[in-house]
Protein backbone atom coordinates (compact mmCIF):
# COMPACT_ATOMS: atom_id res chain seq x y z
CA UNK A 1 0.00 0.00 0.00
CA UNK A 2 1.31 3.55 -0.82
CA UNK A 3 2.36 5.56 2.43
CA UNK A 4 0.37 8.74 3.15
CA UNK A 5 1.73 11.75 2.23
CA UNK A 6 2.60 14.07 4.88
CA UNK A 7 3.75 18.03 3.96
CA UNK A 8 4.90 21.10 6.48
CA UNK A 9 6.46 24.15 6.47
CA UNK A 10 8.98 26.16 8.38
CA UNK A 11 9.71 29.94 8.27
CA UNK A 12 13.45 30.60 7.90
CA UNK A 13 13.13 33.18 10.71
CA UNK A 14 16.13 32.86 12.60
CA UNK A 15 17.20 30.84 15.39
CA UNK A 16 15.20 27.86 16.23
CA UNK A 17 14.14 27.38 19.96
CA UNK A 18 13.21 24.25 22.22
CA UNK A 19 9.05 25.17 21.28
CA UNK A 20 9.48 25.04 17.56
CA UNK A 21 11.25 21.35 18.53
CA UNK A 22 8.81 19.60 20.30
CA UNK A 23 6.05 21.44 19.61
CA UNK A 24 6.73 20.49 15.72
CA UNK A 25 10.26 19.44 14.38
CA UNK A 26 10.28 16.30 16.55
CA UNK A 27 6.80 15.22 15.04
CA UNK A 28 8.65 15.81 11.55
CA UNK A 29 11.76 13.63 12.11
CA UNK A 30 9.18 10.70 13.16
CA UNK A 31 6.90 10.66 10.70
CA UNK A 32 9.95 10.26 7.88
CA UNK A 33 10.01 6.41 8.12
CA UNK A 34 6.22 6.03 7.91
CA UNK A 35 5.25 8.51 5.32
CA UNK A 36 6.15 10.05 2.48
CA UNK A 37 7.07 13.52 3.82
CA UNK A 38 7.51 16.84 1.80
CA UNK A 39 9.20 19.57 4.27
CA UNK A 40 9.22 23.05 2.62
CA UNK A 41 11.28 25.98 4.29
CA UNK A 42 8.86 28.68 3.15
CA UNK A 43 10.69 31.67 2.64
CA UNK A 44 8.01 33.54 0.64
CA UNK A 45 6.43 33.07 3.88
CA UNK A 46 9.14 34.56 5.73
CA UNK A 47 8.89 37.83 3.19
CA UNK A 48 5.87 39.02 4.67
CA UNK A 49 8.23 39.86 7.84
CA UNK A 50 11.86 39.56 7.01
CA UNK A 51 13.28 42.29 4.06
CA UNK A 52 16.83 42.11 4.32
CA UNK A 53 17.40 39.94 1.38
CA UNK A 54 21.12 38.75 2.60
CA UNK A 55 19.21 37.69 6.46
CA UNK A 56 16.52 35.87 4.04
CA UNK A 57 18.95 33.88 1.70
CA UNK A 58 20.98 33.27 4.79
CA UNK A 59 18.37 31.91 7.11
CA UNK A 60 16.86 29.40 4.57
CA UNK A 61 20.59 27.72 4.05
CA UNK A 62 20.43 27.91 8.20
CA UNK A 63 17.28 26.33 8.13
CA UNK A 64 17.92 23.69 6.39
CA UNK A 65 20.82 23.38 8.17
CA UNK A 66 18.35 23.25 11.24
CA UNK A 67 16.50 20.35 9.51
CA UNK A 68 19.04 18.07 8.71
CA UNK A 69 20.45 18.59 11.91
CA UNK A 70 17.26 17.85 14.03
CA UNK A 71 17.22 14.06 12.32
CA UNK A 72 15.00 14.89 8.35
CA UNK A 73 17.51 12.53 6.30
CA UNK A 74 17.11 14.26 3.05
CA UNK A 75 17.66 10.49 1.66
CA UNK A 76 14.83 9.62 2.74
CA UNK A 77 12.51 12.85 2.47
CA UNK A 78 11.86 15.69 -0.20
CA UNK A 79 13.85 18.93 1.66
CA UNK A 80 13.56 21.70 -0.74
CA UNK A 81 12.38 26.05 -0.41
CA UNK A 82 9.16 27.21 -1.52
CA UNK A 83 10.34 29.90 -3.67
CA UNK A 84 12.35 27.53 -5.97
CA UNK A 85 8.95 25.82 -6.75
CA UNK A 86 6.85 28.45 -8.60
CA UNK A 87 3.90 26.34 -8.32
CA UNK A 88 3.24 27.35 -4.72
CA UNK A 89 2.85 31.58 -5.59
CA UNK A 90 0.92 30.47 -8.76
CA UNK A 91 -1.52 28.60 -6.91
CA UNK A 92 -1.97 30.59 -4.06
CA UNK A 93 -3.22 33.65 -6.67
CA UNK A 94 -5.66 31.35 -7.47
CA UNK A 95 -6.85 30.72 -4.23
CA UNK A 96 -6.93 34.37 -3.77
CA UNK A 97 -9.01 34.63 -6.57
CA UNK A 98 -11.52 32.14 -5.16
CA UNK A 99 -12.06 33.26 -1.75
CA UNK A 100 -13.64 36.23 0.09
CA UNK A 101 -11.95 39.23 2.37
CA UNK A 102 -13.78 38.29 5.22
CA UNK A 103 -13.04 34.57 5.21
CA UNK A 104 -9.19 35.81 5.66
CA UNK A 105 -10.00 38.00 8.25
CA UNK A 106 -10.77 35.84 10.53
CA UNK A 107 -7.28 34.20 10.54
CA UNK A 108 -6.15 34.33 13.97
CA UNK A 109 -2.57 34.73 13.05
CA UNK A 110 -3.10 37.80 10.87
CA UNK A 111 -5.49 38.96 13.80
CA UNK A 112 -2.57 38.20 16.27
CA UNK A 113 -0.06 40.58 14.33
CA UNK A 114 -2.24 43.34 13.12
CA UNK A 115 -2.85 43.38 17.13
CA UNK A 116 1.08 43.66 18.02
CA UNK A 117 1.09 46.68 15.67
CA UNK A 118 3.07 44.80 12.80
CA UNK A 119 2.38 46.49 9.15
CA UNK A 120 -0.52 44.49 7.80
CA UNK A 121 1.18 44.19 4.24
CA UNK A 122 -1.36 41.96 1.99
CA UNK A 123 1.29 39.14 1.27
CA UNK A 124 0.28 38.76 5.72
CA UNK A 125 -2.95 39.35 4.76
CA UNK A 126 -2.80 36.23 1.39
CA UNK A 127 -0.79 34.26 4.03
CA UNK A 128 -3.13 31.72 4.45
CA UNK A 129 -3.81 30.64 0.88
CA UNK A 130 -0.02 30.40 0.37
CA UNK A 131 -0.23 27.77 2.84
CA UNK A 132 -3.17 26.36 1.55
CA UNK A 133 -1.03 26.21 -2.10
CA UNK A 134 2.12 24.76 0.09
CA UNK A 135 -0.35 22.01 1.30
CA UNK A 136 -2.68 20.81 -1.32
CA UNK A 137 -0.07 20.95 -4.26
CA UNK A 138 0.63 17.82 -3.20
CA UNK A 139 -2.03 16.06 -2.45
CA UNK A 140 -0.69 15.97 1.31
CA UNK A 141 -2.71 13.81 3.76
CA UNK A 142 -1.44 14.79 7.18
CA UNK A 143 -0.01 18.25 7.95
CA UNK A 144 2.26 17.55 11.09
CA UNK A 145 2.47 21.31 12.86
CA UNK A 146 2.00 23.35 16.01
CA UNK A 147 -1.55 23.67 17.79
CA UNK A 148 -1.32 27.67 16.82
CA UNK A 149 -1.35 26.34 12.86
CA UNK A 150 -4.77 24.11 13.12
CA UNK A 151 -6.82 27.34 12.39
CA UNK A 152 -4.38 27.31 8.63
CA UNK A 153 -4.77 23.96 7.39
CA UNK A 154 -8.07 24.63 7.99
CA UNK A 155 -7.69 27.01 5.81
CA UNK A 156 -6.40 24.75 3.37
CA UNK A 157 -9.43 22.12 3.50
CA UNK A 158 -12.00 25.41 2.74
CA UNK A 159 -9.55 26.54 -0.02
CA UNK A 160 -9.59 22.85 -1.65
CA UNK A 161 -13.38 22.41 -0.62
CA UNK A 162 -13.91 25.27 -2.45
CA UNK A 163 -12.09 24.87 -5.66
CA UNK A 164 -13.36 21.27 -5.99
CA UNK A 165 -16.94 22.56 -5.88
CA UNK A 166 -16.32 25.06 -8.46
CA UNK A 167 -14.16 23.58 -11.02
CA UNK A 168 -14.33 19.37 -10.13
CA UNK A 169 -12.72 17.20 -7.73
CA UNK A 170 -8.67 18.45 -7.76
CA UNK A 171 -7.46 18.85 -4.40
CA UNK A 172 -6.95 15.76 -1.65
CA UNK A 173 -8.27 17.88 1.53
CA UNK A 174 -5.32 17.05 4.01
CA UNK A 175 -5.75 17.28 8.21
CA UNK A 176 -3.83 18.21 11.03
CA UNK A 177 -1.58 16.45 12.83
CA UNK A 178 -0.99 17.82 16.31
CA UNK A 179 0.52 16.27 19.27
CA UNK A 180 -1.84 17.20 22.36
CA UNK A 181 0.54 16.13 24.82
CA UNK A 182 3.34 18.79 23.95
CA UNK A 183 0.72 21.30 22.24
CA UNK A 184 2.22 24.42 23.70
CA UNK A 185 5.67 24.62 24.76
CA UNK A 186 6.07 27.10 27.79
CA UNK A 187 9.05 29.58 27.59
CA UNK A 188 11.49 30.81 31.16
CA UNK A 189 8.64 32.44 31.69
CA UNK A 190 6.05 30.18 31.38
CA UNK A 191 4.31 32.05 28.77
CA UNK A 192 3.96 30.01 25.05
CA UNK A 193 7.74 29.90 24.23
CA UNK A 194 8.22 32.07 21.54
CA UNK A 195 11.06 34.40 20.00
CA UNK A 196 8.40 37.67 20.17
CA UNK A 197 8.57 37.29 23.96
CA UNK A 198 12.44 36.32 24.77
CA UNK A 199 11.81 33.36 26.46
CA UNK A 200 13.25 30.77 24.39
CA UNK A 201 15.53 28.08 25.28
CA UNK A 202 17.96 28.10 21.95
CA UNK A 203 17.42 24.38 19.94
CA UNK A 204 21.07 24.90 19.01
CA UNK A 205 22.76 26.70 21.72
CA UNK A 206 25.84 25.68 23.56
CA UNK A 207 25.99 24.07 26.93
CA UNK A 208 26.73 27.48 28.53
CA UNK A 209 23.74 29.40 26.73
CA UNK A 210 21.16 26.26 27.48
CA UNK A 211 22.17 26.33 30.98
CA UNK A 212 21.88 30.39 31.37
CA UNK A 213 18.62 29.46 29.52
CA UNK A 214 17.69 27.20 32.25
CA UNK A 215 18.77 29.45 35.27
CA UNK A 216 16.76 32.33 34.10
CA UNK A 217 13.32 30.27 34.06
CA UNK A 218 10.89 31.71 36.79
CA UNK A 219 10.51 29.58 39.74
CA UNK A 220 6.99 30.35 41.61
CA UNK A 221 8.48 30.09 45.58
CA UNK A 222 5.50 29.94 46.73
CA UNK A 223 5.04 26.20 46.22
CA UNK A 224 7.34 23.43 46.16
CA UNK A 225 7.91 22.49 42.81
CA UNK A 226 9.00 24.63 40.44
CA UNK A 227 5.99 24.09 37.80
CA UNK A 228 8.25 26.13 34.34
CA UNK A 229 10.44 23.85 34.93
CA UNK A 230 8.88 20.45 35.60
CA UNK A 231 6.52 21.86 32.63
CA UNK A 232 10.04 21.58 30.12
CA UNK A 233 11.37 18.36 31.97
CA UNK A 234 8.18 16.45 31.07
CA UNK A 235 9.30 16.80 27.40
CA UNK A 236 12.58 15.00 28.16
CA UNK A 237 11.85 11.98 30.59
CA UNK A 238 8.80 10.07 31.49
CA UNK A 239 6.44 11.13 34.50
CA UNK A 240 7.51 7.87 37.29
CA UNK A 241 11.59 9.28 36.52
CA UNK A 242 10.96 13.24 36.84
CA UNK A 243 8.40 11.79 39.98
CA UNK A 244 11.44 10.35 41.55
CA UNK A 245 13.67 13.25 41.13
CA UNK A 246 11.28 15.92 41.96
CA UNK A 247 9.96 13.86 45.04
CA UNK A 248 14.34 13.56 45.82
CA UNK A 249 15.35 17.42 45.55
CA UNK A 250 11.87 19.02 46.70
CA UNK A 251 12.42 22.88 47.54
CA UNK A 252 15.64 22.52 46.36
CA UNK A 253 15.43 24.22 42.66
CA UNK A 254 18.68 24.67 41.58
CA UNK A 255 18.97 20.87 41.43
CA UNK A 256 16.52 20.20 39.64
CA UNK A 257 17.65 22.94 37.33
CA UNK A 258 21.16 21.29 36.86
CA UNK A 259 19.25 18.18 36.37
CA UNK A 260 17.23 19.79 33.70
CA UNK A 261 20.10 21.45 31.69
CA UNK A 262 22.01 18.28 31.82
CA UNK A 263 18.86 16.36 29.54
CA UNK A 264 18.28 19.58 27.44
CA UNK A 265 21.89 18.87 26.74
CA UNK A 266 21.66 15.14 26.53
CA UNK A 267 19.06 15.56 23.13
CA UNK A 268 21.19 18.81 22.30
CA UNK A 269 24.47 17.97 21.97
CA UNK A 270 24.41 15.35 19.37
CA UNK A 271 22.39 17.29 16.79
CA UNK A 272 25.13 20.41 17.27
CA UNK A 273 27.63 18.35 16.87
CA UNK A 274 25.81 17.47 13.78
CA UNK A 275 24.79 21.08 12.45
CA UNK A 276 28.18 22.27 12.52
CA UNK A 277 29.88 19.25 10.20
CA UNK A 278 26.98 20.78 7.63
CA UNK A 279 28.73 23.25 5.17
CA UNK A 280 26.22 25.55 3.05
CA UNK A 281 27.20 23.61 -0.29
CA UNK A 282 26.21 20.43 1.64
CA UNK A 283 22.53 21.97 1.91
CA UNK A 284 22.13 23.81 -1.36
CA UNK A 285 22.86 20.35 -3.22
CA UNK A 286 20.36 19.27 -0.49
CA UNK A 287 17.53 22.04 -1.49
CA UNK A 288 18.75 21.89 -5.65
CA UNK A 289 17.70 18.08 -5.43
CA UNK A 290 14.64 18.60 -3.39
CA UNK A 291 13.31 21.10 -5.46
CA UNK A 292 13.40 18.84 -8.54
CA UNK A 293 11.63 16.37 -6.74
CA UNK A 294 8.98 18.57 -5.81
CA UNK A 295 8.83 20.52 -9.01
CA UNK A 296 7.83 17.38 -10.57
CA UNK A 297 4.47 16.79 -8.53
CA UNK A 298 3.64 20.25 -8.33
CA UNK A 299 3.79 21.31 -12.16
CA UNK A 300 2.05 18.27 -12.89
CA UNK A 301 -1.16 20.02 -10.99
CA UNK A 302 -0.76 23.12 -11.61
CA UNK A 303 -1.27 21.96 -15.50
CA UNK A 304 -4.76 20.10 -14.29
CA UNK A 305 -5.44 23.69 -12.75
CA UNK A 306 -4.76 25.67 -15.31
CA UNK A 307 -6.39 23.67 -17.74
CA UNK A 308 -9.76 23.88 -14.92
CA UNK A 309 -9.81 27.31 -14.44
CA UNK A 310 -9.12 28.63 -18.00
CA UNK A 311 -5.75 30.17 -18.35
CA UNK A 312 -2.98 29.89 -20.73
CA UNK A 313 -3.93 28.16 -24.57
P1 LIG B 1 7.18 29.69 14.39
O1 LIG B 1 8.54 29.92 13.82
O2 LIG B 1 6.91 30.37 15.68
O3 LIG B 1 6.09 29.91 13.37
O4 LIG B 1 7.10 28.13 14.75
C1 LIG B 1 7.45 27.08 13.86
C2 LIG B 1 6.74 25.81 14.31
O5 LIG B 1 7.01 25.54 15.70
C3 LIG B 1 5.21 25.91 14.20
O6 LIG B 1 4.66 24.69 13.75
C4 LIG B 1 4.77 26.21 15.61
O7 LIG B 1 3.50 25.75 15.85
C5 LIG B 1 5.81 25.48 16.45
N1 LIG B 1 6.01 26.19 17.73
C6 LIG B 1 6.56 27.42 17.91
N2 LIG B 1 6.58 27.76 19.22
C7 LIG B 1 6.03 26.71 19.89
C8 LIG B 1 5.75 26.44 21.28
N3 LIG B 1 6.08 27.29 22.25
N4 LIG B 1 5.16 25.27 21.59
C9 LIG B 1 4.84 24.37 20.62
N5 LIG B 1 5.07 24.57 19.32
C10 LIG B 1 5.65 25.71 18.94
N1 LIG C 1 2.48 28.93 8.82
C1 LIG C 1 3.41 27.94 9.26
C2 LIG C 1 4.08 28.42 10.56
O1 LIG C 1 4.19 29.60 10.77
C3 LIG C 1 4.46 27.66 8.22
C4 LIG C 1 3.91 27.03 6.99
C5 LIG C 1 3.85 27.59 5.74
C6 LIG C 1 3.39 25.72 6.87
N2 LIG C 1 3.34 26.70 4.87
C7 LIG C 1 3.04 25.55 5.50
C8 LIG C 1 3.18 24.68 7.79
C9 LIG C 1 2.46 24.37 5.05
C10 LIG C 1 2.60 23.51 7.33
C11 LIG C 1 2.25 23.35 5.97
O2 LIG C 1 4.54 27.59 11.30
Amino acid sequence: MAKKRVFSGIQPSGTLHIGNYFGALKQWVSMVDDFDCIYCIVDYHALTTVKDPAQLRNNTIEGAKDLIAVGIDPSKTVLFNQSAVLEHTELAWVFECLVSVPFLMQAHAYKDKIAKGLEANAGLFNYPMLMAADILLYDTDFVPVGADQRQHVEYAREAASKFNHMYGDTFKEPHEKILDAVAVVPGTDGQKMSKSYGNTIPLFGSTDEIARSVMSIVTDSSGTTPSNVLAIHRLLKPEEELASLYEKNMGNYKALKEALIDDLDAVISPMRAKRNALSDDDVKAVLTEGAEKAASIASAKMRDVRKKIGVGT
